[in-house]
């Protein structure tokens, strides 16, 4: 099949990339020119693993900025472009109404195609989007009998994006148009089955998975996406509640995560308890579902307590620090990790970057590490005023105080015992309790978990 898809970000490009590997002919579309000359000369424009692997393959996929290059073949359009959070935490839908604009003005009349939402879009927006498509199409009097439309939400994570897409648990199709289904159904099949050769270029699960496959219609396809985001936010912070009383009563976290997970109703996933959630799509998602409540005049108690917990989680961390240094004004930080999670060179929305600035706040210099993010960060950040280090031992020169605040397992690597030697007083906060299980590599430290 012809496939277009729009936005070449995380969603956008793992999505191009997989489908040309299961051998359709795939067009990725991106307003941005220089991300697009990095694709085109194979080279991903994000870090994600096994994508420079896969496009570096002899596939049918191309890359343009030019929508009317591409258009006029595709069978599927996809809308995979961002939807960040505006200041009162609605999701800004510029992009996706803007990729719509342009599918609607570029499309030939007549044109035979099913339009698919990738993005995650407020409850229905997918919807209107198809309002937009068919108004631009019909404008000049154009027949729109010929467009499809579905949701199709994404469930990939950022660092293991190839992965998620190639072995999926799940596959939502929200479409109340049969054409639309069997399009996208049939897209897709060799992966909702499970038929593809293998790729060598990600590690393989020891097993294949049983991708479910579920149709429903477009509300109900846009809210399983921010249902299941906001659950495992909320799991994430009950973990973090239930941290807190644990350190005031004399439990084990670790413990209670591993015995809890043993239960299979509860599972074992997104239990780790730490500085909270990040990244881009957590925060945007809870934030956007209170939002749109609102609108409502419903209240989502449980919601917005999984926000205020994940925001204690910060001023508990800084309180913990103030307890040891009493002032944080002239006071040195180390902060090892700025990303949002391993894995990944993302710092956008971090909760690393969150502390760093609360400390700053309050007087101190930070001092930060990170085995993949400093590229970013030094670009995303340069004003924030944060100390940018390459080399750990160096950051934690003369440092007050340690923060792990991203449990890169790098860090489970360097050599605590100098770096002790290079601080001016042994406090390390772990932050993401990357080294509770194994405090002797800090055993010169004065070690506090989270
Ligand atoms: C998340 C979802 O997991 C994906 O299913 C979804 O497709 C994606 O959002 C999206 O909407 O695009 P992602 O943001 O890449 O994926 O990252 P996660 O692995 O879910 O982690 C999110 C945050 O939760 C990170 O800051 C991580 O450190 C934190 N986390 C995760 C914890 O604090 N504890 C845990 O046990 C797990």
């Amino acid at each position: 099949m012809h496939v277009v898809t729009i936005g070449t970000g995380y969603v956008g490009i793992n999505t191009a990339a997989a489908l040309a590997y299961i051998g359709h002919s795939v067009w990725g579309v991106d307003v941005d020119a220089h991300k697009i000359e990095m694709l085109k000369s194979r080279k991903a424009p994000i870090s994600e693993a096994g994508l420079d692997a896969l496009l570096r393959l002899p596939l049918d996929l191309s890359f343009t900025t030019d929508l009317a290059e591409c258009i006029q073949s595709a069978d599927v359009i996809f809308i995979a472009v961002g939807t960040p959070s505006l200041p009162n935490g609605e999701a800004n839908l510029a992009y996706v109404m803007s990729a719509a604009e342009d599918i609607g003005r570029t499309l030939k009349p007549d044109h035979d195609v099913t339009v698919v939402v990738k993005s995650t879009v407020p409850v229905g927006v997918n919807e209107m989007l198809e309002r937009k498509i068919r108004m631009c199409v019909t404008a000049d009097g154009g027949n729109d009998a010929y467009l499809h439309f579905a949701s199709n939400p994404e469930f990939l994570r950022e660092g293991t994006a190839l992965l998620d897409t190639f072995y999926p648990d799940r596959f939502v199709i929200g479409t109340k148009d049969d054409i639309a289904y069997a399009m996208l159904y049939a897209l897709f099949e060799p992966i909702i089955r499970q038929t593809f050769e293998m790729p060598d270029f990600i590690d393989a699960p020891s097993k294949r998975p049983e991708t479910q496959c579920l149709r429903t219609d477009q509300i109900s396809a846009e809210m399983i996406k921010y249902a299941s985001n906001v659950f495992l936010a909320l799991k994430i912070s009950y973990a973090n509640e239930i941290a807190g009383l644990a350190e005031k009563l004399g439990g084990n976290m670790a413990d209670i995560s591993r015995g809890m997970g043993m239960d299979k109703r509860i599972a074992p996933y997104f239990l780790q308890s730490g500085l909270g959630w990040g990244g881009s799509c957590f925060p945007k998602d809870s934030l956007a579902l209170l939002s749109m409540a609102k609108d409502y005049d419903y209240e989502m108690p449980i919601v917005q307590a999984a926000v205020d917990v994940n925001e204690r989680q910060k001023t508990r961390l800084v309180h913990k620090v103030l307890e040891k240094l009493y002032t944080l004004a002239g006071k040195r930080i180390a902060l090892f990790g700025l990303t949002f999670k391993p894995k990944t060179d993302d710092v956008r929305n971090s909760p690393a970057v969150d502390i760093a600035c609360e400390l700053m706040r309050r007087g101190a210099v930070v001092v930060a590490h990170d085995p993949e993010g400093l590229a970013l960060a030094r670009v995303i950040y340069r004003d924030l005023g944060i100390v940018f280090c390459d080399d750990p031992e160096l950051a934690a020169q003369d440092a007050d105080a340690l923060i792990i605040a991203t449990e890169w397992p790098f860090y489970r690597s360097v050599d605590w015992a100098k770096i002790r030697t290079f601080m001016r007083t042994p406090f390390l906060f772990d932050a993401r309790n990357l080294l509770r299980d194994q405090k002797e590599l800090v055993s010169g430290f004065e070690y506090c978990g989270l």
